[in-house]
């Protein structure tokens, strides 16, 4: 039996800070309102320069050092967002790049704010068939690129960065232990971006409030993450034979503090034991869960052996969780100034190694150019 670890993390968050007073400038609200109401106090907003595949690439970059994982033995780049840079190329292909991961295969993954859930579901599946010995899950999104920053009930909710995961087979029981996905797609329409084939490119649909930014019925969003985090919880601790008072601490998607609470109560958990970093970073979407999980390891209350509950839910309607074995304390993963030096210049050559398969496929397309005008010309043929 193979198990997937988590042997490496990484997350970033773009420098910009914004708080819940200069909002107030912005649209009509006030940081009373939203402090009481959701929990947020400030949120990281993407940069000019930064967008999902940079993000994740930091992140990234971060996860392998921890892992010391050779960007060239990566064999898989899952990136879960529902923000990508582009429809096509896909995220993950920019950040494979990016990272110098020559030899990964690499997609991405949308379930909204269950996405990194998803992908860390799928990236499980992956090693514990035999298929894969490693993986880079990410959850990355730039959400202040889709926000109407005209509607109070949306734009004060959400943040941008990345937060990534390394997970390695191995023999060792522990790990992810059991996941579960779910999906209600007759509630589609309560979180959606219109932005997809079904919207024809034209100028009349980007005004008037019908452009690719966030719709949100926040009630009703509301009303369902109460109800899957209880039920998802129950199921998933059953699935791995462990009561709910035996996880040690809950990870959830940070979409509002009400729902911590809420579902603190209904699950008949202690609050405490479930982490909350919205204070600081706000909903992040797919980035969410990696972003809290990291923050909790770095407050040092995530411990080896410990039992943690990730739990994703979000648009689709989606929603998942998953019950990880701790493996590693941060102190498990120091390295000898020898292997980090290894290790930066593995990831330094990333860029270098992008240039020269340009080049490469620029002297092969010339090459192919000439060859095509030399036979031509031998058939005497020079157009
Ligand atoms: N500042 C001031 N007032 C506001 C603001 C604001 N930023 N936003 C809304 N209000 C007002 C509303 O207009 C309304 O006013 P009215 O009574 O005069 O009409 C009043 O506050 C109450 O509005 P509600 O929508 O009932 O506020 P509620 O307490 O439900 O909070 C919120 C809204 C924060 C959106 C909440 O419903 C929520 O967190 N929902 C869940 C969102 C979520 O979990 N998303 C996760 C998935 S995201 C993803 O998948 C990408």
């Amino acid at each position: 039996m193979r198990y997937a670890h988590i042997t490496g993390w990484g997350a970033y968050v773009p420098p910009r800070v914004v708080t819940n007073d200069e909002l107030s400038h912005v649209v009509d609200t006030t940081d009373e309102w939203i402090t009481e109401r959701t929990g947020i106090k400030t949120r990281h907003i993407a940069g000019a320069d930064d967008h999902t595949s940079t993000m994740a690439i930091k992140a990234g970059r971060e996860a392998l050092k921890v892992a010391n994982l050779d960007p060239a033995k990566l064999e898989l780049v899952i990136c879960a967002t529902s923000t990508p840079d582009y429809l096509m190329p896909n995220t993950a292909s920019l950040i494979q790049d990016g990272l110098g991961a020559s030899h990964a295969g690499a997609f991405d993954l949308n379930a909204a704010c269950s996405g990194f859930v998803y992908a860390l579901t799928v990236g499980t599946a992956m090693l514990r068939s035999g298929l894969y010995r490693n993986a880079l899950v990410i959850g990355a999104e730039a959400m202040s690129r889709v926000m109407d920053w005209t509607d109070r009930t949306t734009c004060v909710l959400f943040g941008d960065g990345a937060g990534a995961v390394v997970l390695e087979a191995r023999d060792e029981p522990g790990g992810v232990m059991s996941c579960r996905l779910g999906s209600d797609g007759s509630g589609a329409e309560f979180l959606k971006v219109p932005l997809g084939t079904r919207i024809p490119i034209h100028p009349l649909n980007m005004v008037n409030g019908n452009g690719p930014t966030m719709k949100m019925a926040g009630n009703e969003v509301f009303r369902f993450a109460t109800k899957t985090m209880n039920q998802v919880t129950r199921q998933v601790a059953a699935d791995a034979g462990i009561a709910v008072d035996d996880i040690d601490l809950i990870i959830p998607h940070q979409a509002n503090q009400r729902i911590l609470a809420t579902a603190a109560k209904q699950l008949d958990y202690p609050l405490e034991r479930i982490y909350s970093n919205l204070e600081r970073l706000g909903n992040t979407s797919a980035a969410s869960v990696p972003l809290a999980m990291i923050d909790a390891l770095n407050e040092g209350r995530l411990h080896a052996g410990d039992h943690l509950m990730m739990i994703g839910f979000g648009g689709g309607l989606t929603w998942g969780a998953c019950l990880v074995q701790w493996t590693y304390s941060p102190a498990d993963r120091r390295w000898s100034p020898y292997k980090r030096a290894r290790q930066a210049l593995r990831l330094a050559l990333a860029g270098p190694r992008s240039w020269a398969g340009r080049i490469e496929r620029r002297l092969d397309f010339w090459e192919l150019r000439r060859r095509r005008a030399d036979r031509r010309r031998d058939r005497g043929n020079p157009t």
